[in-house]
C-alpha cells in the first residue's frame, strides 16, 4: 500500500442476524481458507469478538479439521506482562484456539511485549514476510475506531511498532484484567499499513457499543482519525456485522 494508498474501495458488508450468524460465517470463511490452501498464513486478533469464532474453529478441528497446519501472526501484545499472564493475548491465544487446535509453538507468532520494541517490531515484520505474507487478516474494531491497537491518528503507514494505549481503550480492556489491576501503558501492534499488506482482510463488528466506530469506518471519511477507516484502502475487505453494529451505517 503505497503508491495506490489513497485509491478508495467498497468492502463487501454482510448484516447477518445476530452475534452468533457473524461468528458462524467467520469460522466457515476461514476454515474455506485453510481448506483450499492447509498451510494458509492466518492473521489473528484478541478481546471478545472473535472468541465466538475461535469456539466454532474449536469445535471443527474436534471434528477432524487439520487446523494444525497453518501458521498465525497475531495483531497486537501488551507490553511488560509476563507471557503467561493470564490477560497477555499469548495465554489467551492458547487457551481459546491454540491449544485445541494442536498448532505447534513455531507455526504462531505473536509478538513479544518484553525485550527492545524495535528489534521486536523489526523481526515480527520480517517474519511476516518470511512466511509469504498473511492470506486472511481478522479484525475487531475499537470503539474509538482502532483496529489492533492502533489508536486514532495512527499513520496509515505505520507498521508494527510500540504504541502508547488511548485511556478509553485501557478502561474497555480492564475487565481482562485481575482485580486492582491495570492494563499496561503501552503495547506493540502490527501497523495499519501492516494490515493493509495480508491479501484479505475480515473484520467483525458485534453489538451496539461498536455502530458509532463501525458506521465512522464505513460512512465517514478515510482518515487516520478513523484508524478502521483505512480497511476502504484495501481492495478484498470484507466485514460481518450483527444488527446492533451495523445500526448506523448510512445514517
Ligand atoms: C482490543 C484489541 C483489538 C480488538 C479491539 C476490540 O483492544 N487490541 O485487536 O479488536 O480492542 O475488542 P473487543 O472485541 O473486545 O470489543
Amino acid at each position: 500500500m503505497t503508491s495506490d494508498a489513497l485509491t478508495l474501495h467498497r468492502p463487501e458488508i454482510r448484516v447477518l442476524d445476530d452475534a452468533e450468524a457473524v461468528a458462524d460465517a467467520a469460522a466457515a470463511l476461514i476454515i474455506d481458507v485453510v481448506a483450499r490452501r492447509p498451510g494458509a498464513v492466518l492473521g489473528l486478533a484478541t478481546g471478545r469478538t472473535p472468541l465466538e469464532v475461535y469456539a466454532r474453529l474449536r469445535a471443527a478441528a474436534a471434528a477432524g479439521a487439520r487446523l494444525d497446519r497453518i501458521r498465525s501472526f497475531n495483531l497486537d501484545e501488551y507490553r511488560g506482562l509476563p507471557p503467561n499472564h493470564p490477560a497477555s493475548y499469548r495465554a489467551y491465544m492458547r487457551r481459546e484456539l491454540f491449544d485445541a487446535i494442536g498448532l505447534a509453538d513455531d507455526r504462531w507468532h505473536i509478538p513479544e511485549g518484553w525485550g527492545a520494541p524495535e528489534a521486536v517490531a523489526d523481526a515480527y515484520e520480517a517474519a511476516i514476510h518470511d512466511a509469504g505474507g498473511i492470506d486472511l487478516q481478522l479484525l475487531g474494531i475499537g470503539e474509538n475506531g482502532h483496529i489492533g491497537f492502533n489508536e486514532p491518528a495512527a499513520p496509515f503507514n505505520s507498521r508494527t511498532r510500540e504504541v502508547e494505549l488511548a485511556p478509553s481503550t485501557r478502561a474497555a480492556n480492564a475487565a481482562d484484567f485481575p482485580p486492582g489491576e491495570e492494563p499496561p501503558r503501552t503495547a506493540i501492534t502490527m501497523g495499519i499499513a501492516t494490515i493493509l499488506d495480508a491479501r484479505r482482510l475480515l473484520l467483525l463488528a458485534v453489538g451496539a457499543r461498536k455502530a458509532k466506530a463501525l458506521a465512522a469506518a464505513l460512512s465517514g471519511p478515510v482518515l487516520p482519525a478513523i484508524p478502521a477507516s483505512a480497511i476502504r484502502l484495501h481492495p478484498h475487505a470484507m466485514v460481518l456485522a450483527d444488527p446492533a453494529a451495523a445500526a448506523l451505517l448510512g445514517a
